[in-house]
């Protein structure tokens, strides 16, 4: 049964009280500025965690707090329009980081995370390959620089505590739109925006395991909201928080796997090692304007 709105919450640093009214039947406000709006499509409640959005207690997606990105030093291809990479076959339309990555993460990213492109997609490893850290993790970062428009791909995570799968837009230190799926809860997605060092991380529960099979995740990315679909099917909207413009910030595309080095135990939890590499797989990334 298809379940067309479930909840309204704010959420922001004024609003403190957790959700009471989930599961409740309210309007859909649309995309007014303060609100954020909840559209449930599997289930009939949504998981929203309000508080942490107000401590910051999760670490940035795919680069590090403190402005030491590797998505921006890479050099942006001068070209606008839509973009279909299948996975595949080749991977000349990215750049792929090696011995670098946030000082704060339990791994680096490098080269070899990457692995060779197939018939089901590109996959990035964890191992223990990193000289620099404990494991070795992998980015994918698209040339092109990006524009509003909708963007997609299908991912497989992990149920791995600890360890990390994103797809995100990023203008480092600046503004940053997320997907994450994190190996603590692998039924469930975050969203998240990121304002300067302002998070505002939404979690929802998916219907499936996200670990067990591809699946497709969206945002599209407007100047006036962004919103996040799910197979399709769009779960959460938002037209309270501002990114910056594209066209004066230097954004890009990444996908990436990556582990916690603490305990994140509202979020992803802290990567132990399972004993054996893990992987995060990925396909059909696509933007259309
Ligand atoms: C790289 O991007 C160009 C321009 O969008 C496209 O024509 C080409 O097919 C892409 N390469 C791959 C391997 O997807
Ligand atoms: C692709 O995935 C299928 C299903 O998991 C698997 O049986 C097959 O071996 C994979 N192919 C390659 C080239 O890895
Ligand atoms: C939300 O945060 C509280 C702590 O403030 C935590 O107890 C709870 O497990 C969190 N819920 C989710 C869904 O992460």
């Amino acid at each position: 049964m298809r379940t067309t709105i479930i909840a309204l919450a704010l959420i922001g640093a004024a609003f403190s009280p957790p959700p009471t009214a989930l599961g409740a039947a309210v309007p859909f406000l649309g995309n007014t500025r303060n609100s954020v709006a909840f559209l449930g499509y599997t289930r009939n409640s949504v998981d929203v965690n309000l508080s942490l959005g107000q401590t910051q207690s999760k670490p940035v997606a795919g680069v590090p707090p403190l402005g030491k990105t590797t998505s921006n030093a890479v050099p942006a291809a001068d070209r606008i329009g839509p973009f279909f990479e299948p996975l595949t076959s080749s991977l000349s339309n990215f750049s792929i980081p090696d011995n670098q990555g946030p000082d704060r993460w339990a791994c680096s990213y490098i080269r070899g995370a990457v692995d060779t492109p197939d018939i089901n997609g590109t996959s990035i490893t964890i191992a223990k390959k990193s000289k620099r850290k404990p494991f070795s993790c992998g980015e994918l970062v698209h040339i092109q620089r990006p524009q509003y428009g909708v963007y997609s791909v299908d991912m497989i995570s992990t149920n791995v505590r600890g360890h990390v799968t994103g797809f995100f837009l990023i203008a480092n230190g600046v503004s940053e739109i997320d997907v994450e799926l994190t190996g603590l809860d692998s039924e469930a997605v975050w969203f998240n925006i990121w304002e300067g060092s302002k998070q505002n991380p939404v979690k929802i529960p998916l219907g499936f395991d996200a670990a067990k099979g591809f699946h497709n995740y969206q945002i599209e990315w407007r100047k006036d909201f962004i919103a996040w679909s799910v197979d399709g099917k769009q779960i959460l909207k938002r037209s309270d928080i501002n990114t910056v413009d594209p066209a004066t910030n230097s954004y890009r595309l990444a996908l990436n796997s990556w582990t916690t080095a603490v305990e994140e135990n509202m979020w992803a939890g802290k990567f132990k090692w399972p004993g054996t590499p893990i992987r995060s797989q990925f396909r059909n990334l696509r933007y259309t304007p």
